[in-house]
């Protein structure tokens, strides 16, 4: 018969329990045989507790508790008792109690699991992730999952309190583009057409402005068919959020309020200010637009000086309108030769072709294009990024956002290197005034920085058609520790706005009226100003909880090239399958016949 219903979690029994007969339920983490004694720490996801079985009581118990093994699930029904003096564990919450145990079930057996379900088991990520299950049963990473359940939790409470209504959107939609590439579920009912699932919420949530709902939000899986980083995911969660009649100022408000409320989830103290800087600033002095701003080594443009040398390098990114930047590491003035030639792949991935280096040690100059340069320019070069005797000056010459991409690189190079941050410091900043278009050399057309839905400044509009480079949206990300947390911005309201901006990004009006008819129709009846914005709760609940890949605070995460381990995902599907769909797969063409391979 069964034990019923449990008293209570397994680690959440403590002296206040004395005497009291419990049941508790959970999973074999260990079990140690005495002889006379069998004690046995179960598990659940609070904690463990030690259970003893004695040879005095129950003796079919007893024998059975023989052959528990790790993880078996089991019933027990026991008298909590005090440990010993000697036998407690002052650094467990359940350390001063045991539980005797009076009567057992054995609810199933299981095999050896491939790893240990203990924190310090040094495990594979394949390992991890081939077993999730297995590997979210480890206390630490148990306690992640936990952790971001309370994150939800609290998002939901705050931003309820604030008056916002959580209204769910489909996630079969419409093909618009976003920015990133969509993923497509083709429909059987009209086969050859095609779904997108949701990048983000957006349109909904305009809609839902139009609707009257005034404030939205929604905690929202969002599906983007990227290249993978430690910080991205295909699919990933956002909390979505969308006002009427805001300004700036109030959205950052909402957002800023958020924040506050999830650090204190976390057991963290927010800063006491977020800082803002323009977009323009962000270039200017960290090179990049979600600066990590809890350190220093901020960019210069030597730009001016540079042009003074007959320097090969400089000249010709000068000549091509671009720009030399750089910036002063101090104390690295004796850095090897392999590291400096170290440097050069650091900013590969970001379009540099190399980087200068400079230095002065003990008075003297020092650099191996010091002789192209010029003892001249190069002390100018120097003293304008703010290098001192023994620090070492890095340059690089580029297109101005190609010099800002690499040195931005080097910095947080540098930042890891010398260990610069104190890893427990959170620093919270706003980057606003975002240019609102930028020019795609893939598409050869100017393409929407945020999205095509965000609001320019209104003084920029007549500059839409004439000059769109200089058109400045009121769009606004949230940066932490160097990290984009939330983006968001004030929306167009009104269709007149609205096809202006998809002519500057190069829609023709059918186009435009073919994938964005329904918003456009929608702003003929009366559309509030609105504005939003949307965190990233996956990226946020990582840096809360101070973890290293996003794929630590998702319970069933995908490897960075997009596979789920353990289901096996994505798989190929029954030709019955495809048939419905009205898909027919094209075959890669056979490989040519390779003579070494042989027949
Ligand atoms: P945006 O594209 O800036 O804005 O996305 C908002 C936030 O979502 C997070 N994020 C991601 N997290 C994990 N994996 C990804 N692949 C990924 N992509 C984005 C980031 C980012 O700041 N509709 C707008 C919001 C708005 O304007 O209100 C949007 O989606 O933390």
């Amino acid at each position: 018969m069964s034990l019923g219903e449990r008293s209570c979690y397994c680690g959440e029994v403590r002296e206040s329990h004395l005497n009291q007969r419990l049941i508790l339920k959970g999973w074999v983490r260990r079990r140690r045989d005495l002889g006379s004694l069998v004690f046995v720490d179960l598990r659940d996801r609070t904690g463990f507790v030690q259970l003893v079985f004695s040879e005095d009581r129950d003796a079919a118990t007893f024998l059975a508790a023989k052959e528990l093994r790790p993880e078996f699930v089991i019933a027990v029904e026991g008298v909590v008792k005090l440990r010993g003096e000697k036998d407690a564990n002052v650094h467990l919450a359940t350390g001063a109690v045991e539980v005797e145990v009076a009567q057992m079930d054995v609810l199933c057996e299981a095999a050896t699991p491939p790893f240990p379900i203990e924190d310090d088991a040094l495990v594979s990520e394949e390992m991890r992730l081939k077993y999730r299950y297995l590997d979210l049963r480890r206390p630490f990473q148990n306690q992640r999952i936990v952790a971001r359940h309370r994150l939800m939790q609290r998002a939901r409470k705050q931003l309820s309190s604030e008056g916002f209504l959580e209204i769910e959107t489909p996630f079969l939609g419409k093909s618009t583009p976003e920015g990133a590439r969509d993923f497509l579920v083709p429909s059987r009912l009209r086969a050859g057409t095609f779904y997108a699932l949701p990048q983000s919420p957006q349109l909904f949530k305009q809609l839902c402005m139009v609707a009257g709902f005034d404030r939205y939000f929604q905690v929202v899986r969002c599906f983007r068919d990227e290249d993978l980083r430690a910080d991205r995911q295909l699919e990933f969660t956002q909390i979505d959020i969308e006002m009427s009649f805001p300004d700036e100022e109030m959205v950052m408000g909402v957002a800023e309020r958020l924040t506050r409320a999830l650090f204190e989830e976390a057991g963290l103290t927010a800063p006491a200010s977020f800082a803002r800087l323009t977009w323009a600033e962000a270039m200017e002095r960290y090179g990049c637009d979600k600066p990590d701003t809890r350190f220093g080594l901020e960019l210069g443009t030597v730009s001016e000086v540079a042009a003074k040398t007959e320097f090969g390098v400089f000249r010709s990114a000068l000549d091509a309108q671009g720009a030399v930047r750089g910036l002063a590491v101090p104390g690295q003035a004796n850095i090897s030769r392999k590291e400096l030639d170290a440097l050069n792949e650091v900013v590969k991935p970001f379009g540099g072709k190399g980087v200068v280096s400079l230095m002065r040690r003990n008075g003297a100059l020092a650099g191996q294009a010091l002789k192209h340069i010029g003892e001249g320019p190069a002390a100018a070069m120097l003293a304008a990024v703010g290098a001192k005797d023994g620090d070492l000056g890095l340059f690089v010459a580029a297109p101005y956002e190609t010099a800002c991409a690499c040195l931005s690189a080097l910095r947080l190079y540098f930042r890891d290197k010398l260990g610069l941050v104190d890893k427990d410091h959170h620093a919270l900043l706003w980057v606003h005034r975002f240019p609102m278009f930028e020019w795609s050399r893939d598409d050869n057309r100017w393409v929407a920085r945020h999205h095509p839905f965000t609001m320019p400044r209104e003084e920029h509009l007549d500059m839409l058609e004439s000059d769109p480079q200089k058109v400045e949206a009121q769009a606004y990300d949230l940066v932490m520790d160097g990290n984009e947390i939330g983006g968001g911005s004030l929306r167009i309201h009104s269709g007149k706005i609205q096809r202006k901006v998809f002519r500057a990004l190069g829609f023709s009006d059918e186009e435009a009226q073919d994938k964005f008819g329904f918003l456009l129709e929608a702003f003929k009846y009366g559309t509030p100003p609105h504005g939003g914005i949307a965190f990233g709760l996956d990226r946020l609940a990582m840096l809360l909880l101070g973890c290293e890949s996003i794929r630590d605070v998702i319970a069933f995460p995908k490897t960075t090239s997009g596979l789920c381990l353990m289901t096996q995902s994505p798989s190929e599907v029954e030709p019955k399958q495809l048939e419905e769909l009205a898909i027919e797969i094209k075959k890669s063409p056979p490989r040519s016949h390779d003579p070494k391979e042989g027949n």
